[in-house]
């Protein structure tokens, strides 16, 4: 499978993407926000979008559903958990389903957190790579809010028990590029963080114009949410010890609400 992230570079940084089987030709669209961008990049694949799949419910991920069905025809699925509150759903999705993507596919994972309904969509690339479309749960160097329908307590356990085992060459294809500025956060609360410095001078020096994706082993390094661990992080924040993984997921949260 190739993952064609399209990056829409507009006031969201959205991210939308095609995963396409180069065999059958055929493509899901994933969270598709600019229709005319996504149909004009198939076009430009040679490949027909047989699916449209929404991470979640949110209205920049999941509102232009009906919009790329008249486009391209291709059914929309959705997590089963958001049914309520979207309409024109073709398929509802659950933890462990498989979406086919031509000849190929992907398996579904309930990531509950930012909403919870959210869903990840996980597979392999052509070259072996495993990879996860993480909707607005996992982004580079960070992860998402839970001021919208989420919660933070069970987004921590989303992350440590889902995203966390994964292995370490698992390539991150977030809902929105905020790399550059979660990067600035990370070094705000971890100023020692190589990783993240080193990360963040190589996005100075770039043009910007292609989205940098991350692994889990990089977001291990440079991801403060999967960083609770580190003595640099548990100092700065000033938590009374002794503090648990949970209690420093949920500082650092909080902390990014406000900053
Ligand atoms: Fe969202």
């Amino acid at each position: 499978m190739r993952v064609v992230p399209i990056p829409l570079r507009n006031a969201f940084d959205h991210i939308n993407y095609l995963l396409v089987c180069s065999v059958k030709r055929e493509a899901v669209a994933v969270d598709p926000y600019d229709v005319p961008r996504i149909v004009a990049e198939a076009e430009a694949q040679g490949v027909t979008i047989t699916s449209i799949v929404n991470t979640h419910e949110h209205w920049d991920h999941a509102g232009k559903n009906a919009e790329m069905k008249a486009r391209t025809g291709a059914a929309v699925m959705a997590p089963r958990a958001a049914a309520g509150t979207l309409e024109g759903l073709d398929r509802l999705l659950v933890d462990g389903d498989t979406i086919s993507v031509g000849a190929e596919s992907v398996t579904v994972r309930a990531v509950p957190g930012h909403t919870m309904a959210s869903i990840a969509l996980f597979g392999v690339e052509d070259d072996g790579t495993p990879f996860v479309v993480s909707g607005d749960t996992l982004f580079g160097a960070g992860v998402g809010n839970c001021g919208y329908g989420g919660h933070a307590p069970t987004l921590q356990e989303t992350i440590s028990g889902v995203f966390a085992p994964l292995a370490d060459e698992t390539r991150v294809y977030p809902g929105h590029d905020y790399l550059k500025r979660n990067l600035a956060f990370t070094l705000s609360i971890e100023p020692g963080n190589a990783a993240a410095r080193a990360l963040a001078s190589l996005l100075e020096s770039s043009d910007g114009s292609a989205p940098h994706f991350t692994t889990i082993g990089e977001e291990r390094a440079i991801n403060l949410f999967l960083r609770s661990g580190s003595p640099e992080v548990r100092a700065n924040l000033e938590l009374p010890a002794p503090t648990r993984d949970t209690d420093v997921f949920l500082a650092i949260r909080s902390r990014r609400d406000h900053w």
